[in-house]
Formats: C-alpha cells, structure tokens, sequence
C-alpha cells in the first residue's frame, strides 16, 4: 500500500465522488420518459384490460427496460406486476412484448427519445395471470411432453459412468442448447397462437431437435414417432417469426426443418462417432 493512503481515506473519496455524481444528476434537466404499460387484474374481473402510463426520468434509471419496470414498481406503483430475475438474459422470465418485439426486458435497451412513448405488454395470445404476467402450464405442460432428457438404453448402472460423445457430436448441440425457454418465439407465432393447444410450437420443437439429434440418445425413433402426427410439428408453415424474434439469436425454424427432413426420412441421424457407454 502507498504510503498515506489508508482505507479510509479511499473510502472517504469514493464517498465525495458518488456524493458529486448524485448532485450533477439531480441538477440536470429531467428527461421524462413515458412508458405505456398493459395492466389487467384478476381480482377485478369486471374492470377491461386498459394501458396506464408512467413518466420515469432516465436521468435516475438504469438503461434496460427492465431498470424503468423495477423503478415504476418500487418508487411509484407497487401494484405493477411482471416476472424478472437475473436480469442478465439468463432465466428468461422478463420475456414481453416491447415496442411491438417479443423480447427480453432485462437486456431492451430503452429508447432516449423522450419524444415517443414505449409501449409495453404481455407476450401475446397467452391467457393473463396479472398485467405482463402470462400463463406459461401450456407451454411446460409441452416441455414436459417432449421428455427433455437424455435417454439411453444399455447402460446397466445409471450414475456409475460417464456417456462418451465426441467433439464433433458434441457440436451438433450449439445452437440448440442454449435456449432459454423464454416463449418469446413461441408466441410471436401465427400457428401457435391459433392451434397452442396441439401444435408444439418453436421452442419446444428445437428442444425436441436438441434431444433427437444427441448422438448420446437412443430413443430417436420413438421420439420422432410422438411427433408424427398432423399438429405437433405440421402445423409450422416457415414462417420463421420465431427466428426473427429470438432475443438469444438462436434459430427455432431451422430446427423445426430438420426434424420434418427426419420424418419424410429426407435425412437420417448421423451415426454417433463415439459408442455412448464404453
Ligand atoms: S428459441 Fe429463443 S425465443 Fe425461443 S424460447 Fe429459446 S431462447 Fe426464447
Ligand atoms: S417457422 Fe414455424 S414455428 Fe416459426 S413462426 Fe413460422 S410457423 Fe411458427
Ligand atoms: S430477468 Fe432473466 S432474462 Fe431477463
């Protein structure tokens, strides 16, 4: 340590420094913001679904969606309900529709012109528990359907060794891993939003794919023989919003394709490079 510096002293100035930084900000002109937001309470069943507006200054708040959310809910209306968590694009619990594009709140970045409003609602064609708020059983409910697990017949004593799979084999799941289960694309489907209870829709399909195409997985054929009928995958045209709208940049669509190719035997499974269990 230099001497003459302490602790203290260190903390004495960035103290003076955030005390100036509050100061500059509380001086400068107010940049009001308004955000349009859907709201719609169960609890008053009589009352239609209406847009409320708030004005929130960037100048006090973060620069994500998600910052203007937080600070509406904690400093003007508590009432406000939507679902948030790691606030990092992770967990995919802040999907919405923001200025027309399912998205992730937590990493919209707000638009400063302070001239024009963002619109702010639920993802759509989801029925409403609260506000932005949708019910997502349906679409778990789909997840669960797909057994999105890995499934090997052979393997005498699950738990006591490790399921070989090449690197070559291994690359074959990026892209398709790192979905996080958001339903951004899911709902910014036409043929989910017309046929959600049959039709599987795009983010349960490329996890559908994730597992069909593990070279670890056994279960191909019977997998592929759940989804055989005209509405699990056939009710996808290509029309590739769900693409469009990944707030991941993954590639719902392309997914879906493969596993049609699979079905009319266009394609087959690689065959794995490495034996699953030695
Ligand atoms: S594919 Fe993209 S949009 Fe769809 S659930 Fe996964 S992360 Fe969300
Ligand atoms: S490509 Fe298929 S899943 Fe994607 S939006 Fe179009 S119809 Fe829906
Ligand atoms: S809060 Fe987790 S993805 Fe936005």
């Amino acid at each position: 340590m230099m001497v003459g510096i302490t602790p203290y002293t260190c903390r004495n100035a960035l103290r003076q420094i955030r005390s100036l930084h509050t100061a500059a900000v509380q001086n400068a002109e107010a940049r009001l913001k308004t955000f349009s937001i859907y709201r719609w309470n169960p609890d008053k069943p009589d009352e239609k679904p209406y847009m409320q507006k708030y004005k929130v200054d960037l100048n006090t708040c973060g620069p994500m969606v998600l910052d203007a959310l937080i600070k509406i809910k904690n400093e003007v209306d508590p009432t406000l309900t939507f679902r948030r968590s790691c606030r990092e694009g992770i967990c995919g619990s802040c999907a919405m529709n923001i200025q027309g594009t399912n998205t992730l709140a937590c990493i919209s970045k707000i638009d400063k012109n302070t001239s024009s409003s963002c619109d702010i609602y639920p993802l759509p064609h989801m029925y409403i528990v609260k506000d932005l708020v949708p019910d997502l059983n349906n679409f778990y409910e789909q997840y669960r359907s797909i057994q999105p697990w890995l499934q090997h017949k052979g393997i005498k004593k699950v738990g006591n060794q490790q399921y070989l799979q090449s690197v070559e084999d291994r690359k074959k799941l990026d892209g398709l891993y790192e979905c996080i289960l958001c339903a951004c694309c899911s709902t910014s489907c036409p043929s989910y939003w017309w046929n959600g209870d049959k039709y599987l829709g795009p983010a349960v399909l490329m996890q559908a794919y994730r597992w069909i195409i593990d070279s670890r997985d056994t279960q191909t054929n019977e997998r592929l023989e759940k989804l055989k009928d005209p509405f699990s995958v056939y009710r996808c045209h290509t029309i590739m919003n769900c693409t469009r709208t990944c707030p991941k940049g993954l590639n719902p669509g392309k997914a879906i394709a493969e596993i049609k190719k699979l079905l009319a035997n266009i394609s087959q499974k690689p065959q794995a490079e490495l034996p699953a269990s030695p």
